[in-house]
């Protein structure tokens, strides 16, 4: 048998690469499916608990609230789904104009329960940016995969900073992920990113973790997309992960919607509250 050439190891290699990223997806959608149970659990019981209100009341504007009670809860329920369903769904294969203001709302609403769980903070900052040149699905599996790393090295809480910009000069929309978590010994640092590489002993209590192949993953994501990852971090300090994707050129600035921007912020407000 003639020996390979170049060109097919290339695409054997980036047909394994897709083949990880598709078996990393599929254990990030298995964990979520344990915070999702969790999650339309608590909305049937507010559900059930209304609906029961609203049979015993006899007042119509006590009956009105306890409607508008059970169609918010059904709202969030469907919002859920569809995350998850957005998620698991490969959308277009390709690169196509993305709002990664969206892809953070789409990620923190899956998060978010975990997150409160573990009373970690999210602030997020969301500048006007035009849209990055991506696969919105494969940013929102790279995001997430940077989140849960930020959850895990803050065992005890913390907080999680987002803030998405444009730089102009280098033609880029930017994503930083920074935790004030255990940060990473200079010696780890180089290999943070070669698969396999972990400093995890295993599975954490939500049962997450442990592979080593979560930023082997993202590298080969931002790199197809022709952008680049960054870290930077300090022992005790903390962790600084910055993504820069080609933004679309001569795209207009969209106005924020401020709407977006606070919800996705406040949902994170008072993480004891949502408790
Ligand atoms: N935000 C962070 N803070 C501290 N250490 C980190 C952070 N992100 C990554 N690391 C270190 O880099 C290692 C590799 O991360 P990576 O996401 O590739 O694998 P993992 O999280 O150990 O396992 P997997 O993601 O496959 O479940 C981690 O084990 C950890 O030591
Ligand atoms: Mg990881």
């Amino acid at each position: 048998m003639p020996a390979p050439t170049v060109e097919q190891l290339e695409a054997e290699i980036a047909q394994l690469q897709e083949q990880i990223r598709q078996a990393q997806k599929l254990t990030a959608l298995g964990e979520l499916a344990s915070t999702v149970t969790h999650e339309f659990n608590n909305v049937l019981m507010t559900i059930v608990n209304y609906a029961k209100l609203g049979l015993r009341q006899r007042d119509q504007a006590a009956r009105n609230k306890a409607f508008e009670k059970i169609l918010a809860a059904g709202n969030r329920a469907a919002k859920i789904t569809n995350g998850v369903l957005g998620f698991a769904r490969n959308r277009a294969p390709g690169y196509e104009p993305t709002d990664l203001a969206r892809v953070i709302d789409d990620t923190m609403l899956l998060l978010e329960r975990e997150l409160t769980k573990y009373r970690v903070k999210v602030d997020c900052y969301v500048q006007p940016t035009p849209p990055a040149m991506a696969n919105g699905n494969q940013i929102q599996q790279v995001l997430m995969n940077l989140m849960i790393n930020a959850r895990q090295a803050m065992p005890n809480g913390g907080r999680i900073t987002l803030r998405l910009s444009h730089d102009a000069e280098s033609g880029t929309v930017d994503l930083l992920v920074r935790d004030n978590g255990s940060g990473i010994p200079p010696d780890k640092l180089p290999h943070i990113f070669d698969s396999f590489f972990t400093t995890k002993s295993g599975p954490d209590a939500s049962g997450k973790g442990g592979t080593g192949l979560g930023l082997s993953m993202c590298r080969n994501v931002i790199e197809a997309h022709h952008g680049k990852i960054r870290v930077e971090s300090s022992v005790g300090k903390g962790t600084a992960f910055t993504l820069k994707l080609p933004a679309i050129k001569n795209a207009p600035t969209p106005v924020i919607d401020l709407a977006t921007a606070t919800a996705a912020t406040s949902a994170f407000a008072s993480p004891t509250e949502r408790a």
